[in-house]
């Protein structure tokens, strides 16, 4: 756990950081943002001891980070920043290795982790081991950071706007990669970012700073839900309904689903449709195979003899075009809703196995 109570660091003229205080429970993934100058990379560095605070303490796990010496409290956190990169002299696997070598590892040891994490990373550890920084793309040497960063299995990360020199595609891929990582390894991390998605999209903490003060520390879904101030408000976005909808899982919102089978007699599936009249998803019955399995589905607002038809003679669907995975954001849901215009989407896992419905209703209403 990082405490961070009643911290400044002032220098001539002015405050960088102003009163701070913020505590990062283990495991989670606080997100510090705001706009540029406002005292993000000063807070980092005095996590780790880089700058001094002016006053008050930071303490890890109860003690005070200056009553650690230097050398074992950086130990302990893994660093990336984005502009100072790799040592461009060194291959990608020595720059890994920086930490395990200084901490005197087995070399047979902190290679096999360099590998390890190039791996974990998305790196062929046979096609990038070898190379130098310079042979690297953007994507390619931030991931190598982040490894670097990992190398010696620190408790703390702490991440100084780490994707900021992506392009959109490969910055949304790496987080997502950085995501699953995280849900696997649990660290403790402070992350710098300036981008509003990004801190949503990752934070399970945000703490939104404004001229070295904070302005609002909560959950993304707080910040977008309840901004503090007119600040806040206008950092977020216009678009901040849509923002929560990014951190919200169809599968949470999942309703029984209203199935028929492809061989049902003309009967059932006039006694099905009697049955949901008056429910509010009444117009949409699906059909499934014998592995209920997702092939189609039935108009409820048709007449009976066209309903009938429709399951007679069933146009396959692809499941993919039509139909909702339960990891889909309700971002992605609500995009599906738009361009089929329908009210109700089904969800279906993997193989394409009718899982439950969605409704318009509940995405437009959270
Ligand atoms: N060494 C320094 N001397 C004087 N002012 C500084 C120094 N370092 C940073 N600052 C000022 O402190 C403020 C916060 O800087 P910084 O933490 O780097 O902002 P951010 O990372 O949020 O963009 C800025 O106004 C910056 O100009
Ligand atoms: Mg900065």
């Amino acid at each position: 756990m990082i405490r961070i109570e009643n911290v400044s660091k002032r220098y001539e003229k002015s405050y960088a950081v102003r009163n701070l205080s913020l505590t990062v429970a283990k495991g989670e993934l606080c997100c510090l943002i705001g706009p540029s100058g406002c005292g993000k990379s000063t807070t980092l560095k005095m996590i780790n001891r880089m700058i001094a605070p002016s006053s008050g303490t930071i303490t890890v796990d109860g003690v005070d980070v200056h009553e650690v010496p230097v050398a074992t409290l950086r130990r302990r956190m893994g660093y990336v920043i984005q502009s100072i990169g790799l040592f461009p002299h060194m291959t990608v696997l020595a720059n890994i290795q920086v930490v395990p070598r200084l901490l005197r590892w087995e070399e047979s040891r902190s290679r096999k982790r360099a590998l390890e994490l190039l791996e974990l990373l998305g790196l062929s550890p046979d096609t990038y081991g070898g190379k130098y920084p310079a042979e690297l793309s953007g994507g390619q040497a931030q991931r190598v950071g982040v490894a670097r960063a990992l190398a010696a299995d620190p408790q703390i990360l702490l991440m100084d706007e780490p994707f900021g020199a992506l392009d959109p595609i490969s910055r949304e891929h790496l987080q997502n990669q950085f995501l699953a990582i995280q849900q696997e390894l649990h660290k403790t991390i402070v992350f710098v970012t300036h981008d509003i998605d990004e801190a949503v999209r990752l934070g399970t903490k945000v703490a939104l700073l404004r001229d070295g003060r904070l302005v609002q520390y909560g959950s993304p879904e707080q910040l977008l839900a309840a901004p503090a101030d007119a600040f806040v408000k206008k950092f977020v976005g216009l678009d901040r309904a849509l923002k929560r909808l990014s951190r919200l899982l169809a599968a949470d919102f999942l309703h029984p689903a209203n199935s028929v089978a492809r061989q049902a007699p003309p009967e059932l599936l006039e006694a099905e449709f009697r049955r949901l009249e008056g429910s509010d998803c009444a117009r949409y019955l699906w059909v499934t195979d014998e592995e209920n399995r997702l092939v189609g589905w039935v108009d409820g607002n048709n007449t009976t003899e066209k309903r009938l038809n429709m399951l007679e003679d069933l146009v396959e669907i692809d499941p993919a075009d039509i139909s909702v995975r339960p990891g889909y954001s309700l971002k992605q849901a609500l995009a599906m809703f738009v361009q089929q215009s329908v009210a109700c989407l089904p969800v279906v896992d993997d193989e394409r196995r009718l899982q439950g419905e969605i409704r318009l209703a509940d995405v437009l209403k959270s």
